[in-house]
């Protein structure tokens, strides 16, 4: 069989498992979309956010991309990010990015991999900005498991510049964090940087007419 047709095989019965487990699953499932978490994560296989946090559908709105991005640019986060705080009122946006992550890996070196460059530019300027803190480490591996963390925490400070953000916590409650997962054991790490107010960025950044 090929290999697609096997995910439409397991579908079926992945499916019939829910409804002999509980009979209402899909009727619970289809009444409401209220999610309490929106996951910014990488788009790696390895990582999907419902089964590494052990949870149920309905649960986590998701949006992945390479090395788990937030550009300011980008209408496809921008989207996912104003209609999850703004229309679902969700209060926890989640960053988990991962170690050994290939997007990061590859904006390490100086190799050209085709149309990705230009995203994982990106990733550069976050070396660029911690280039003291991160040629003090030899080893290439722990440099970039460190180079992983910092993105993070430069996502969620993008997070936080955004007018988005800004103006969800004038409404309060609206909390961002910074995860790492570990691909060798399965745990996530809290990197503690929790941002809930406008003071927790740059004055430069604040919108004061929102
Ligand atoms: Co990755």
């Amino acid at each position: 069989m090929d290999s697609h047709l096997q995910l439409l095989s397991r579908n079926k019965n992945w499916a019939s498992t829910k409804i002999k487990e509980d009979p209402e699953y899909f009727t619970k499932m289809r009444a409401v979309q209220k999610p309490d978490f929106l996951w910014i994560g990488c788009s790696d296989s390895r990582v999907p956010a419902e089964n590494v946090t052990e949870t149920d559908p309905g649960n986590i709105f998701v949006h992945r991309n390479i090395a788990n991005m937030v550009v300011s640019t980008d209408m496809n986060l921008l989207s996912v990010l104003d209609y999850a705080v703004t229309v679902l009122k969700i209060q926890h946006v989640i960053v988990c990015g991962h170690y050994g992550c290939g997007g990061v890996t590859a904006a390490i070196d100086n190799l050209s991999y085709g149309f990705v460059d230009s995203w994982l530019r990106n990733i550069k300027e976050v070396y660029a900005k911690y280039r003291v803190e991160l040629e003090i480490i030899t080893d290439r591996n722990a440099r970039i498991d460190r180079l992983v963390e910092l993105n993070v925490i430069e996502q969620v400070r993008n997070l936080a510049k955004t007018k988005i953000v800004q103006k969800a916590w004038m409404e309060g409650g609206l909390k961002i964090h910074g995860w790492v997962y570990g691909l060798e054991d399965g745990i996530i790490k809290d990197l503690n940087v929790v941002y809930d107010e406008v003071e927790n960025i740059d004055e430069i950044y604040r919108y004061t007419n929102l």
